[in-house]
């Protein structure tokens, strides 16, 4: 009984652990704490449904078991009043209950005032993610900065298919859809990160298409937007190997990737100025030289369908090379 048991709760924990990094009911926003209150109220509602039914079924059980000089069918009825209307008010009262905050949430978020809202432009392409920040001219990828306490509406672009905005603990899941632009609002409360990822089927690469959300200070935040403004790519101290790097990069990799923040310098692959303080490569892999060498040298088996080519005739030490100076991209 204990080893079933044991096995039982395993093969439970398993799709418990699917989304592993992904902390789904632990808000850290405004959003996410009402979302969170929607869902305990579900689950509450849920529980007692399942309460009454299973003690209904073992009562049953007990009742009409089969035992010597006992029927074990009961009289069978064509009418009964009473029963019918209880099954019928009891579900619509209990819905009831769970649609009055819903509806009252969804409209109250919907009837919020924006005018003091920050504007985030968040475009997704196959398979990674950019942010814009069009009042102050700056652009990133993979790595989108909130300053704490502060309400922003992220207006949601596709480039290609639909894809779907999800960061749990700060709220909402919102689909980005080619053509439309859809918004989503979020409040984050405490400093610190946040994973998020697209939440629908996009092609072969959607499991890889992470973002990471980095919750700072009012002042860290505007420390992270001036280091943004400046390109990083010139008046660096750097080494004869990040130097090389740097001439690698503007040969195979500039005409994609800018390494300036600002949005005019823009460039149609992700923004890599402030590559180096970065958690992650390509939202895969943990930001280290030699996963990084590993991406460089071939992209499709990190992240397959991502559209980033293979960079052609570089030896084992251009790619160290370049995956030195690219750390070197930092605040
Ligand atoms: Cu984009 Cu799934």
């Amino acid at each position: 009984m204990k080893k079933i048991l044991y096995l039982f709760s395993s093969f439970c924990l398993l799709f418990i652990s699917g989304c592993s990094s992904i902390d789904v009911l632990n808000p850290k926003g405004s959003q996410g704490n009402e979302q969170l209150s929607l869902i305990k109220l579900s689950i509450y509602i849920m529980m007692l449904v399942i309460i009454v039914v299973v003690a209904l079924f073992i009562w049953f059980v007990y009742k009409y078991r089969a035992r010597p000089g006992h029927q074990p069918f009961p009289r069978q009825e064509n009418r009964n009043k009473k029963l019918e209307i209880t099954w019928t008010v009891l579900p619509f009262i209990l819905l009831f209950i769970l649609a009055v905050p819903m509806v009252k949430s969804v409209f109250g978020e919907a009837q919020m005032d924006n005018s003091k809202a920050m504007k985030i432009k968040v475009t997704a392409s196959e398979f990674w993610w950019k942010f814009e920040y069009p009042e102050k001219g700056v652009v990133t990828s993979q790595e989108l900065h909130l300053p704490k306490d502060q309400r922003v509406v992220l207006e949601l672009h596709s480039k290609d298919v639909i894809h779907s905005f999800w960061v749990p603990q700060l709220g909402g899941k919102q689909d980005l859809i080619p053509g439309r632009t859809n918004k989503l609002a979020i409040t984050p409360e405490k400093i610190g990160t946040y994973q998020g990822k697209c939440a629908e089927f996009c092609g072969t690469g959607h499991s890889y298409m992470r973002f990471t959300v980095k919750v700072d200070s009012k002042q860290d935040y505007e420390k992270w937007l001036d280091h943004m403004k400046k390109d990083q790519s010139s008046g660096q101290k750097l080494s004869a190997d990040e130097t090389e790097g740097r001439k690698l990069f503007g040969k195979n990799c500039l005409s994609c990737h800018a390494t300036s923040g600002l949005t005019g310098a823009d460039k149609k692959g992700p923004n890599l100025t402030d590559f180096g303080d970065r958690d992650h490569v390509a939202g895969v892999l943990k930001n280290t030289p030699p996963n990084l060498k590993q991406w460089l040298k071939d992209p499709e088996k990190v992240k397959p369908g991502s559209h980033m080519p293979k960079p052609e005739g570089l030896s084992e030490h251009d790619y160290t090379a370049l995956s030195h100076y690219l750390q070197t991209l930092k605040k």
